[in-house]
Order: structure tokens, then C-alpha cells, then sequence
């Protein structure tokens, strides 16, 4: 099933870090750090993110490991290059990704902030789960940040966001975002899908407001069923119901060693 990524992830993708501003992605990034340490993963070990985005948890691992990432879109990828420029990054889907397009196998392989939601119906996900299996050395690690588990789904739940920045792209200037939503759900072959149709209004300065809508489904996948998954993948799975963000939870699985 092919389905067309929202522009937040390719022509506006210069906007993602703006509208993820709120995140702390220092704060995640060593709660990952310690996971992967406890996991026997330790400082100047190989991590591969996959679903990079702009890469800002590549940019905190980097102090202390050698890392790299990959990203279906190009845009996402064009901002992380700016923000690394010496970290390998590449264009690849989770889908049809192979060691050799991503720079071998690694110690470790990160797929966070829910980037995971996205792959579904089952086949798909079992598809990608089996391929970032595969980028592993034996003993090496996965962690998966789920999204949001069905149980604390809220539906109707209006949301909205604002940023704001005086300097963006190293132009003198102004930018404001505001992004809202109200989360809804569908049934997609027996299973929950969450729908987020965002809009997003972008006042820039000299250039007026401009509004945009972009559309995501990500599945509510019930954990019993990821967590199957990433044993099907191969792997050894450990749930932790506190993950990185309030209601997702997270898997640290291991690649047995032969
Ligand atoms: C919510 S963003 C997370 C980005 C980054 N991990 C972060 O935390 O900022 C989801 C990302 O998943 C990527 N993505 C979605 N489907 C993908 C796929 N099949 N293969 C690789 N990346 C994918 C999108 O392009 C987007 O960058």
C-alpha cells in the first residue's frame, strides 16, 4: 500500500524542528544512552537511526558514538545533512532497506519518536521490523519507541501548537507556526488506524500567512502485537511501559549472539 508522506517530512520539512521545539531530545537521548549502556552498548559503539528525521538525537549520540542514520525522505535528510555534516545519512525506506545501502550493520539501530507507527498493515511492519533486524550485528540492540498505545488513544481531543523563531535557515526572519488537529480514528481491516489531519498556519516575515493541511495515520498498535512482531523479527524483546514520551512505551530488543 503506498501512501504519500506529509509535507511536515518533505517540502516544508525546514518547518520540523520549528514545530518540535517543546522536544527534548537531550533529555531522550540519555535515557537512550542508558538503555543502550545497560544493554551492553557503550561509548564509541556503531548506532544507526532509522527514520532520522533531521537528526536530533543523531546530533546528541554523536558526543560519545559513532553514528549515522537513514530517512525516507529526502527533505528530512537535506535538513539533517545542514545539522551534521559529517555524519553519514541516507535516503532509505525501513521497507526495503539492506545492510550494504546503510553502511554494514550496527551495534546498535534506534527507531524513535513513533516513527514505526507508520508502517501497517501487519505484513509491513513485520517487513520493516525483519529489515532493521538485519542491520544488527549479533548482540546488537533495537529501540523502538512505539506510538501511542490504543488504551490512552484519546479521541476528539482537540490540539493546538505554536512556535515561534526569530532566525530561520540563517535568514533574518520571522517565523510563526501554529499546527491544530483533532485526533480521530478509523477501522482499516480489523484494525485501529489514528488520523491527525493537521493544519498548520506559517506567518513568515515580508511573506504573508500561508496554511497548509497534511494528513498522517499511524496505527494504535496494541503492544502484545509489536511486541510479537520484534519477536518474529528474530530479536529478544523487553517492554518498558516508561518510555521516552507519556503513553508510548518502548522495546529494547536484543539480536541474539550465535
Ligand atoms: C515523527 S518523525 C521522527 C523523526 C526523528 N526520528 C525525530 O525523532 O525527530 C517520523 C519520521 O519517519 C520517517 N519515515 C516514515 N516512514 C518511513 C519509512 N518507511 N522508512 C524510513 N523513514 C520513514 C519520516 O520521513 C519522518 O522523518
Amino acid at each position: 500500500m503506498e501512501k504519500s508522506s506529509p509535507p511536515l517530512y518533505t517540502e516544508r520539512a525546514e518547518l520540523y524542528d520549528l514545530v518540535y521545539q517543546w522536544k527534548d531530545y537531550r533529555r531522550e537521548a540519555q535515557q537512550v544512552r542508558s538503555l543502550l549502556r545497560e544493554a551492553g552498548v557503550g561509548a564509541g559503539s556503531r548506532v544507526l537511526e532509522a527514520a532520522c528525521g533531521t537528526g536530533s538525537y543523531l546530533a546528541e549520540l554523536a558526543w560519545d558514538h559513532e553514528v549515522a542514520g537513514f530517512d525516507l525522505n529526502e527533505g528530512m535528510i537535506g535538513q539533517a545533512r545542514r545539522k551534521l555534516p559529517e555524519v553519514p545519512l541516507w535516503q532509505a525506506d525501513m521497507l526495503t532497506v539492506e545492510p550494504e545501502q546503510v553502511g554494514g550493520r550496527y551495534d546498535a539501530v534506534l527507531c524513535l519518536f513513533s516513527s514505526i507507527g507508520y508502517l501497517w498493515p501487519q505484513d509491513r511492519l513485520r517487513e520493516g521490523l525483519r529489515r532493521l533486524a538485519a542491520l544488527l550485528r549479533p548482540g546488537g540492540v533495537l529501540i523502538l519507541e512505539p506510538w501511542v498505545r490504543p488504551e490512552v488513544w484519546e479521541e476528539g481531543r482537540p490540539t493546538l501548537q505554536t512556535a515561534g523563531h526569530p532566525e530561520l535557515d540563517a535568514t533574518p526572519v520571522e517565523i510563526y507556526v501554529a499546527r491544530a488537529g483533532v485526533s480521530s480514528s478509523r477501522e482499516v481491516g480489523g484494525l485501529r488506524i489514528s488520523v491527525m489531519e493537521l493544519h498548520y498556519l506559517v506567518a513568515r516575515a515580508h511573506h504573508g500567512v500561508e496554511h497548509f493541511v497534511e494528513h498522517h495515520e499511524l496505527w494504535l498498535c496494541p503492544m502484545e502485537v509489536l511486541v510479537d512482531a520484534v519477536e518474529q523479527a528474530g530479536l529478544v524483546p523487553r517492554w518498558l511501559d516508561e518510555g521516552l514520551s507519556t503513553g508510548r512505551g518502548l522495546i529494547v530488543a536484543k539480536c541474539p549472539a550465535p
